[in-house]
C-alpha cells in the first residue's frame, strides 16, 4: 500500500478528546488486513539504513507497531510502560500532558550497555511521550538517535523537541493544517 493509501485508512474524528482536537484514529487502520502489514512495510522500509539492535515502543499504541517492526526486522522488543505495570525495580520519566502529567517506566535490565535501540509509536504531537521514553532508554544505557511514528503531526512541535534532544524522526504519514 501507499502512504496515501494507508493515510486513507486513519480516521479523523473532530473534537475529541476535547474540544478543537482533530483525533487521528489508526483502528480502521489496524483492522484492514493490508493497512497493517502495509503500515509495518512503511516503518520497515524507514528502519532500512537505521542500524538498531532492539525496537522500544510505548504504551499502548506503539506496542502495536513496534512489536510488529521488531519481528520484521528480527529484533527484540522492549516495552515502555505505563506506570504500577512492572513487577520488578524500573526507572521512571515523568511529562506533561495538556493536563497535569503522564509517566513511563523501563525495567533497565532489558538494555544492555551501549545497545542501539530504536524508538517506535504510532504518533509524534508535542512530542513530550517520545522525549520521556528516550530519556529513559538512555539513562538504562541505550544509544537512541532515531524515532519511528506512522503519524507525524508537523504543526506540532515534536520532530523539533526530538532533533533538539539528537534523535531523527521518521515517519510514515503527516497530517498538518489543524
Ligand atoms: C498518544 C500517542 C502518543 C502520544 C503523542 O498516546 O499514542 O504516544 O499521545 O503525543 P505527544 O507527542 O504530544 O506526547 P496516549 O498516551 O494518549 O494514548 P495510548 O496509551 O493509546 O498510546
Ligand atoms: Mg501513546
Amino acid at each position: 500500500m501507499t502512504p496515501e493509501e494507508l493515510k486513507a485508512l486513519v480516521r479523523t474524528v473532530p473534537g475529541f478528546p476535547q474540544p478543537g482536537i482533530q483525533f487521528r484514529d489508526i483502528t480502521p487502520l489496524l483492522a484492514h488486513a493490508k493497512g497493517l502489514a502495509g503500515s509495518i512495510t512503511a516503518l520497515a522500509d524507514l528502519a532500512r539504513g537505521v542500524e538498531a539492535q532492539a525496537v522500544a515502543g510505548i504504551e499502548a499504541r506503539g506496542f502495536i507497531f513496534g512489536t510488529a517492526l521488531a519481528l520484521e526486522l528480527g529484533l527484540g522488543f522492549v516495552p515502555l510502560r505505563k506506570p504500577g505495570k512492572l513487577p520488578v525495580a524500573t526507572i521512571s520519566e515523568d511529562y506533561a500532558l495538556e493536563y497535569g502529567t503522564a509517566r513511563l517506566e523501563l525495567d533497565p535490565t532489558l538494555i544492555e550497555r551501549g545497545e542501539r535501540v530504536l524508538l517506535v509509536d504510532d504518533l509524534l504531537a508535542t512530542g513530550g511521550t517520545a522525549t520521556a521514553g528516550m530519556r529513559l532508554l538512555r539513562r538504562a544505557g541505550a544509544i537512541v538517535e532515531h524515532a519511528l511514528f506512522l503519524i507525524d503531526l508537523p504543526d506540532l512541535p515534536g520532530r523539533a523537541a526530538l532533533a533538539d534532544e539528537g534523535v531523527a524522526a521518521h515517519a510514515v504519514m503527516a497530517f498538518g493544517g489543524h
